[in-house]
């Protein structure tokens, strides 16, 4: 029949179920919510659906190797607002919410679904990121965002230049487009050091504490909340891994071989193996001595298999991409290697949106690796 009324039905009951209510408040919430999109072709979740669609998306999400602590995701709801300057507001609130001083909050704000007349959408990748800027001599910061720098810049921002300036916030609601600079002391970021080595703080690397994805939709019911950025913590490797270490990304690892004065003669030193992992040790003990969360890999690993466990004791079927579930440090030294896993889409659920912004497609040059 009517497709969104086939996903809302499809959410409420489950979600219901799920929440212990009985079988009068389903039917009740099902008569309401039918007469809703008889009425006006959609229909508005309660803050309850609200909140544990979006902690079921989080469970469902098939990428994360994080979602042990998916029922402890805090839910704003900030449906209500319109302003571009009132939504930034929020983000920031989100931020200040979720930093905590250090101790991080899982946490996602909602604001308006998408409509047949609006669509509000967050152009940044994440809240907080690092510009890249292109120059003669190369990408000066972050790679990944250079594309978004340029925008930022055709907008009008002006960045310092540095490899570590923060982007502003992008928010467009439906042909209106606004920027705003983030309040320097909401953006709390981690000076990398080594426990050992004194010449890894040499490098000056730094990276920020609070991953808050912001170009995901969130589908709840049939419902597609364009802009819905959540945060959880950082898992080591993502940072000494991959953001500091990729040779499309900042590229650290020679520089961090040579602090370490390690051999570079030969790929077969295993220079950057031995790198890595000093620069994930690096990572983990300055997050630490910050007072900021983060999870290793064999922790992080660790509690997604009591995830596993948790999710067959409840009946579920635990769905996954293992592809992205192993670290991309020792792999195999985590049970994720040695299982398999169905990489089934499951309603909630988060999905990538198309980039409202034009952009050349990322390609990876293979050279980048010799
Ligand atoms: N991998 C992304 C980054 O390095 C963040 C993705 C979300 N990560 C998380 N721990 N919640 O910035």
């Amino acid at each position: 029949m009517n497709p969104l009324w086939d996903e809302a039905r499809t959410f409420i009951e489950a979600c219901y179920r799920e929440l212990g209510k009985c079988e009068a408040d389903i039917e009740r919430r099902l008569d309401e919510v039918r007469h809703q999109i008889q009425r006006d072709g959609t229909y508005e979740h309660t803050f309850e659906e609200l909140e544990h669609g979006a902690r079921m998306a989080w469970r469902n999400s098939n990428r994360c190797i994080g979602r042990l602590f998916w029922q402890s995701l805090h839910v704003f709801d900030r449906r209500h607002l319109r302003e571009p300057q009132a939504m930034f507001e929020a983000i920031c609130e989100h931020l200040r919410f979720a930093r905590n001083g250090g101790k991080i909050r899982p946490t996602l704000t909602v604001f308006a679904p998408a409509s047949r007349e609006r669509e509000v959408r967050i152009w940044n990748h994440q809240i907080v990121r690092y510009a890249g800027y292109e120059t003669p001599h190369g990408i000066v910061g972050d790679p990944a965002s250079a594309a978004f720098t340029r925008v930022c810049q055709d907008l009008g921002w002006r960045g310092q230049g540095s490899p570590w300036d923060v982007l502003p916030v992008v928010i467009a609601d439906g042909g209106a487009l606004a920027w705003f600079e983030l309040p320097r002391d909401l953006v709390l970021e981690v000076p990398i050091e080594h426990p050992e080595h004194r010449s890894i703080a040499d490098l000056g690397l730094r990276w920020y504490a609070v991953p808050v994805l912001s170009d995901m939709a969130l589908i709840i019911g049939g419902i597609r909340y364009t802009a819905a950025p959540f945060n959880g913590w950082y898992m080591v490797t993502e940072i000494g891994a991959r953001n500091l270490a990729d040779p499309f990304r900042y590229n650290m690892l020679p520089a961090v071989a040579d602090a370490l004065g390690l051999d570079r003669s030969s790929d077969a030193t295993l220079w950057r193996d031995r790198a890595l992992v000093e620069l994930n040790v690096a990572v983990l003990h300055s997050f630490r001595k910050h007072n900021v969360t983060i999870v290793d890999h064999h922790t992080a690993a660790r509690q997604f298999a009591y995830f596993e466990q948790l999710e067959r004791d409840a009946n579920r079927r635990v769905t996954g991409d293992w592809t992205w579930l192993i670290p991309p440090l020792s792999p195999a030294a985590t049970h994720i290697f040695h299982s398999g896993y169905d990489n089934d889409f499951v309603l909630p659920n988060f999905v990538r949106q198309r980039r409202p912004y034009p952009a050349p497609h990322l390609r990876i040059d293979p050279s980048v690796f010799r």
